[in-house]
């Protein structure tokens, strides 16, 4: 275990926001974090568990322990003709394990490709993206409480996955750290291509297999999504919000332009990027804090921003959306912090 105090979590979190927590912890193992949350639950400090900080607002300094995984490991679990249990330590960087799955021409995670984060976060945000979820690979994880310690298995009916949500963001938020994520992944070809341009791109690279799917991807969200090493942000910043399909005949009708997909609960998603865009943000800035000029939903520090300053900007936006189509854009990413 390594603990650290006084840490600059600069480069911990992906809108590179200066800040400092209290304390710095890394458990290599889920023995030692065990350890650590059975003392830590006795002192009572405030426990934050990070993973690669891409989801993450930091709006003041921390004022407790934050705690990272850095648990390792990537094991075949079990097998039979047609699919393969793969578990990897909640530490591991995701993309590096979703590289790994497709190099071993396993079906499942090529459409989650190149997703800033750690394993142990995918499934707490369920993190989605080109027409899959990674609930859906899920079978089960480990966990260890961080009131005393103990463990406690996870089956993937009890992790109450949904659109970028599950029971870890919602009744156990900060209560368990993950340690290790079961996948269930597929021996035999079964592609998802129907999002977006990705079959035509991966129809260019010679045809649907899971190494091109991950290829395909890999170019779209390059082309897309700003680079956090040039200049930070935590992917999209607010949810795409769902609702009624009434709600959104009527809306389609006043803005006939406007992406409506049908969402599994029933309701319709709408693209708040273009909603966003709509009411004229793509690409403005406000000082060091602004709107990304290909992709809306995404938030960007030019340099120096605060995360007071990026919370500021994106209540501005919450407020314009509101006004112009009545409508209350949630985010997505977790704001910390006394704002
Ligand atoms: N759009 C605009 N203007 C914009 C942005 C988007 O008109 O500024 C339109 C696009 O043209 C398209 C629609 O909105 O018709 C959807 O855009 P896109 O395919 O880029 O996806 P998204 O809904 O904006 C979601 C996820 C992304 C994920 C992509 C691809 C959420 C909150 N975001 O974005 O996830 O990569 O789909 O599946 O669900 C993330 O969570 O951090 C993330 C990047």
């Amino acid at each position: 275990m390594l603990y650290i105090k006084s840490y600059s979590l600069k480069k911990n979190n992906t809108f590179g926001i200066d800040c400092t927590a209290d304390n710095f912890v890394i458990v290599h193992t889920e023995r030692e974090a065990a350890e650590f949350f059975r003392k830590a639950g006795r002192a009572k400090e405030e426990v934050f568990i990070i993973g690669e900080g891409s989801n993450l607002l930091f709006t003041s300094d921390f004022h407790g322990t934050i705690v990272r995984s850095a648990i390792r490991g990537i094991r075949n679990e079990w097998q039979d003709d047609e699919f393969v249990i793969i578990s990897a330590g909640s530490g591991i960087v995701w993309d590096s394990f979703v590289e790994w799955t497709v190099k071993k021409g396993y079906q499942g995670l090529e459409n989650l490709s190149f997703i800033p984060g750690l394993t142990g976060a995918v499934p707490v945000q369920n993190i989605g993206a080109y027409g899959a979820e990674a609930g859906e690979s899920v079978v089960r994880l480990s966990a260890v409480s961080t009131t005393d310690g103990t463990k406690r298995i996870f089956e993937n009916h009890e992790c109450g996955f949904g659109y970028r949500n599950s029971v870890f963001k919602n009744e156990l938020k900060g209560k368990y750290l993950i340690t290790r994520v079961f996948f269930r992944l597929r021996k035999n070809p079964h592609y998802n291509l129907d999002y977006g341009n990705l079959r035509e791109e991966a129809d260019r690279l010679g045809g649907p297999s899971v190494q091109n799917i991950r290829k395909a991807v890999i170019k779209i969200r390059r082309s897309r999504l700003p680079d956090p090493a040039v200049s930070g942000n935590a992917g999209s910043f607010f949810k795409n919000p769902v609702v009624s399909p009434v709600f959104a005949g009527e809306l389609k009708k006043a803005f006939p332009g406007l992406p409506v997909y049908n969402d599994p609960s029933g309701g319709r998603k709408l693209a708040a990027g273009w909603l966003i865009e709509q009411c004229g943000w793509k690409g403005r800035r406000s000082g060091d804090a602004g709107v990304h000029h290909s992709q809306s939903l995404v938030l960007v520090n030019h340099g120096n921003a605060t995360g007071a300053d990026i919370y500021r900007l994106s209540e501005e936006i919450r407020k314009s959306v509101k006004a112009k189509y009545g409508l209350d854009l949630e985010r997505e990413v977790e704001v910390l912090g006394l704002i």
